[in-house]
């Protein structure tokens, strides 16, 4: 499971969105987010098959046990992944759920061996808060251009295209705690 906050000053610790990788179960959820924002031209609307399809793809934000975020990974090829359909509950106010699902994203993506990341938004100054830069269209990897080409509905056009390149992580080695003072029985 993935669990990424930075329990940041938004708000208490425990009053904090988490986020986990998506199961088929939160499907419904995930396709009620991104069609709200579709509603508003800020997501590509996706349908449930699509998402279910993908739902290996996704990561939810979890709070007060809702799902009250999304947004996906789409492995693009040659290291490079797509940050896609990110999406936030309207009415479920600053719990950082925004926040969580983007660390969860990065944490798949380095799970995932990508080491760059792409993504077309109207909303640039949100990524660029995550270290996303905007590029210009002639720096629009090949293998990114042929995949949008290939998708129906989808274009460049309106967008500012965006790019993080990822710095690989250091494996953690989680160590079991040393139990003293306590006797086997
Ligand atoms: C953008 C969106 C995901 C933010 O979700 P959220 O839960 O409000 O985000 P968080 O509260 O975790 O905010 C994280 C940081 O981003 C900032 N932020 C939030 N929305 C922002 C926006 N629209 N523009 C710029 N910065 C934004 C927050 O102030 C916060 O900054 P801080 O860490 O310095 O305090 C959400 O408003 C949404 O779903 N928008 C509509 C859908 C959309 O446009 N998706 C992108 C498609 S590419």
């Amino acid at each position: 499971m993935i669990m990424a906050n930075d329990a940041g000053t938004q708000a208490h610790a425990a009053e904090l969105a988490f986020a986990v990788h998506a199961a088929p179960i939160h499907a419904a959820s995930v396709s009620r987010l991104i069609g709200y924002w579709a509603d508003h031209g800020l997501t590509i609307r996706r349908d449930l098959r699509q998402i279910v399809t993908a739902i290996d793809d996704f990561v939810v934000a979890i709070h007060d046990e809702r799902v009250v975020g999304c947004g996906a990974l789409e492995t693009v090829g040659g290291g490079i992944g797509e940050i896609r359909s990110i999406a936030v509950d309207a009415a479920v106010g600053k719990v950082g759920a925004g926040r969580a699902v983007m660390e969860a994203l990065f944490a798949k993506a380095h799970l995932r061996g990508i080491d760059t990341l792409v993504l077309l938004t109207k909303i640039p100054d949100f990524f660029t808060r995550f270290g996303f830069e905007a590029i210009e269209f002639d720096a629009v990897p090949g293998e990114y251009a042929a995949l949008i080409a290939a998708q129906s509905g989808r274009t460049f056009e309106g967008k500012t295209i965006m790019r993080r390149v990822l710095v690989p992580q250091v494996p953690v080695v989680q160590v079991a705690p040393v139990m003293t003072g306590v006797e086997a029985r």
